[in-house]
């Protein structure tokens, strides 16, 4: 899609009748990133070391070679996809936003088509004048036509008009699109999640 006209693009807050197609949107931006970061975490070396021991312990317990291979990489399928659905306030999205300090906007095109969505909240933490992005995501139709970019910015403003001196979000290191936008906006890498010793989530920040 060509990059839309700024007068096209508003971003205001999300009203109530559309958070089901905003938790749409969110499963719909998360479920590429978690099939990718599934497939990522699987291919480790040391995930497959991992696999392999398993499934060969399992050949003396079973029968069938297929099951003894499948058994364990469906089971760390299934629990990585348990682990990464845990997301305790998708549910009740507008009453989470709405409360303390938290707020999530969404951009609409031509006035009526709700295309994005951005949240922010202060860092879960603690950190002193942090702010955390969360809940960026835009619909596929409109994607690479400059919407990601602008609800950045928003939320930057946003950010400094509440008096936050600093932004900082997590992404998983499979989403190679947020990470592209994020650092081409002046975010840098400061940290990430480690899982058998391979970063899953790359904090990126910005001083504001
Ligand atoms: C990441 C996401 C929000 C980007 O939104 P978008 O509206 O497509 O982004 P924009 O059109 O504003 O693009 C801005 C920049 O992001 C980068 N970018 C966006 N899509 C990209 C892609 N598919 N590949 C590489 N870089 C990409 C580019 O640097 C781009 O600048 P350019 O067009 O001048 O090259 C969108 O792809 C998305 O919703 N992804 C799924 C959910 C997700 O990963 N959310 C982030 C969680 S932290």
């Amino acid at each position: 899609m060509p990059t839309l006209d700024p007068s096209q693009l508003a971003i205001r807050e999300m009203q109530e009748d559309e958070e089901q197609m905003i938790l749409e949107m969110l499963k719909d931006g998360f479920k590429d990133t978690e099939n990718r970061l599934i497939l990522y975490v699987l291919t480790r070396p040391l995930a497959l070391l991992l696999l392999a021991v398993v499934s060969s312990g399992l050949r003396f317990l079973l029968n069938s070679f297929v099951a003894a291979l499948l058994g364990p990489v469906l089971l760390t399928i299934l629990a990585l996809k348990m682990l990464l659905r845990h997301s305790p306030d998708l549910g009740c999205l507008r009453a989470y936003y709405r409360s303390g300090r938290r707020r999530l906007w969404v951009a609409v095109c031509d006035g009526d088509d709700v295309c994005g969505c951005v949240a922010l909240v202060p860092h879960p933490e603690g950190a002193p004048c942090t702010a955390e992005l969360r809940r960026l995501a835009v619909s596929r139709w409109y994607r690479r036509s400059g919407v990601g970019r602008r609800l950045l910015a928003f939320l930057e403003a946003q950010a400094r008009a509440q008096g936050y001196k600093r932004v900082v979000l997590y992404t998983a290191v499979v989403a190679k699109a947020a990470i592209s936008l994020f650092e081409s906006n002046g975010y840098r890498p400061t940290g990430g999640r480690s899982w058998l010793g391979y970063t899953i989530l790359r904090e990126f920040s910005k001083e504001l």
